[in-house]
């Protein structure tokens, strides 16, 4: 298993921004003009081409066997799902994704809303910006893109009245800060989604939960995201409104939980 102590903005630029893709493959991709074939090339990538090998998949907390190449779809999906459950409360007048990475969500929230709702991608690697930039003009898909540093975070007017969410993002931070959820709150989302590991819910004796403990520990994730979200909570400047633990991991032991939170007006 990969070692990775403290994690730093540095390590996450060398770890994201500095990766090497393949140019081949991106030339390829770069004549796709058919959002469903381009998420479908890049599952591919990442898991080989229709390998139907089945590995362990963790959905609603519990493990299952799945075709490994329905992994990363199956896992979107989880997201996506939750995203359209929340804009069937209320739709909002845009979405935004912080650390949107090759802007795959986002081309589902394109196949599932077309350009009805503006969608706004904000990024730190700036080749995944540049990436995404060409890939979404071939595919006819409309997004405002920009820069979003989670350890610097400034939030603008971009996602006023916005649905923001995230997904493995902050997870990647050690430690949240106030300072990021505070900067979060002060650009006054309509709602705001985190589909990440949650540390501080997975203290229990159960082989996932100590296997979740000790990848975290052993990577140096996240560890307080839901803690700091609680302070938040009793300091009267945020609902949370939904927590759901372990949801989906195409890694078992770095499954996704969801916290869905409203800042109080
Ligand atoms: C595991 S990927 C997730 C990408 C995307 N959200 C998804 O679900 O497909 C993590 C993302 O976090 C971004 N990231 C790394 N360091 C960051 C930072 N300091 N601030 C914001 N995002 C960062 C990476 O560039 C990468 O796009």
């Amino acid at each position: 298993m990969l070692i990775r102590k403290n994690k730093t903005k540095l390590s996450l630029k060398a770890e994201y921004n500095d990766e090497k893709w393949s140019p081949l493959f991106f030339a390829e991709l770069e004549k796709v003009r058919d959002p469903r074939i381009a998420l479908r090339m890049l599952d591919e990538h990442w898991l080989g081409k229709r390998n139907s090998e089945e590995i362990e998949f963790l959905i609603d907390g519990t493990i299952k066997q799945i075709k490994q190449s329905e992994t990363f779809k199956l896992e979107r999906n989880r997201l996506i799902t939750e995203i359209k459950r929340e804009i069937s409360f209320n739709t909002p007048p845009k979405i935004v994704e912080l650390g949107s990475g090759l802007g795959l969500n986002l081309i589902e929230l394109f196949l599932a809303y077309g350009n009805q709702i503006p969608l706004i991608s904000l990024e730190y690697a700036e080749n995944a910006i540049e990436f995404q930039k060409k890939l979404f003009a071939n595919l006819n898909i409309s997004c405002q893109f920009g820069n979003f540093d989670m350890f610097s975070p400034q939030l603008p007017e971009i996602a006023n009245g916005g649905l923001v969410f995230t997904s493995f993002v902050f997870s990647l931070m050690p430690l949240t800060t106030y300072e990021l959820i505070y900067s979060l709150i002060k650009a006054t989302p309509s709602v705001v989604i985190h589909f990440e590991p949650l540390f501080e819910l997975n203290q229990g004796s159960r082989r996932v939960e100590r296997d979740i403990r000790h990848y975290i520990d052993l990577n140096d994730y996240n560890r307080n995201l839901f803690c700091v979200l609680e302070i938040f909570q009793e300091e009267g400047l945020i609902d949370i409104i939904r927590v759901e633990k372990n949801v989906c991991g195409v890694n078992t032991a770095f499954p996704a939980s969801i916290i869905i939170w409203k800042p109080c007006l």
